[in-house]
């Protein structure tokens, strides 16, 4: 499977400051062919990242969408707009959507449903508060799976994307995960994946102060699909190293 390695900005950068880190990031990555990009900047920005991106492999997404298509809901973005923007993905479920706005399993699970009907791939994001054995960490993970995946259809199954988050993970001051123990997590989570059809063919990215010095060691771990890079993304030459981590051919990075 091909690497899939992407970043969401969370709520950072302005689209003037959007525009100049798209100049600045696309030239650095243009040679690499072995591995499939995206970036998900706030909504205010997506129209730049189609600016800036259209020509180019790398794809654009959302970090959240509504799970109803059209209606009364105040401040709230639809699958069919962000498809009219050309996101081919949707972010569903982070920690911090979770904590901030209250989100269960089953309302992300029929926001990515909602992706899936207007052509998206949702980014379903899963992970346990604190460090823990994976015997216990698992079961929860699963649980937590389990009812995202509700309402997705078996059909549709094959185009999600797991992001594996651990809380304890993710931003300024958190540690950051061993990839063995990461990949331990993820190996398992894929296992209960290819139960079920067209679940082998998931990709499970990890994300959670991914860096330059441990991308590449993320990547080599069997299990891990891909990368989701959080705020040392929002430096584009950073991103760009990271994105070519363990390329064959790295064009301008290297
Ligand atoms: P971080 O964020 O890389 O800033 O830790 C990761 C995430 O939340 O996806």
């Amino acid at each position: 499977m091909r690497p899939l390695i992407g970043t969401s900005w969370k709520m950072n950068l302005t689209s003037t400051e959007a525009d100049r880190w798209f100049r600045d990031f696309v030239p650095l990555v243009r040679q690499l062919d072995d591995r499939d990009l995206f970036v998900l900047p706030p909504f205010t920005s997506i129209w730049v990242a189609r600016e800036r991106l259209r020509e180019t492999p790398i794809a654009w997404g959302a970090q959240d969408v509504d799970a109803e298509d059209a209606g009364a809901h105040t401040g709230d973005t639809s699958a069919p707009m962000l498809a009219d923007l050309g996101c081919r993905y949707a972010e569903v479920g982070h920690s911090e959507r979770r904590r901030d706005h209250g989100e269960t399993p089953e309302l992300i699970s029929a926001k990515a449903a909602a992706a899936l009907r207007w052509g998206m791939r949702p980014i379903i994001c899963i992970g346990e508060h604190r460090r823990g054995a994976l015997a216990d960490t698992l079961p929860f993970l699963i649980d937590d799976l389990g009812r995202c995946l509700s309402s997705v259809a078996p059909a549709d199954l094959g185009r999600v994307v797991i992001a594996y988050e651990p809380e304890w993970a993710i931003g300024v001051g958190a540690v950051a995960a061993h990839p063995e123990e990461v990949g331990a997590v993820q190996r398992a989570l894929g296992s209960w994946l290819a139960e079920r059809p067209g679940g082998a063919s998931i990709p499970i990215l990890y994300g959670g102060s991914v860096d330059v010095a441990d991308a590449a060691r993320l990547l080599y771990e069997p299990g891990v699909g891909g990368l989701f890079v959080g705020r040392f993304a929002l430096d584009p030459v950073n991103f760009a190293r990271i994105a070519s981590a363990g390329a064959v051919r790295q064009g301008a990075t290297t």
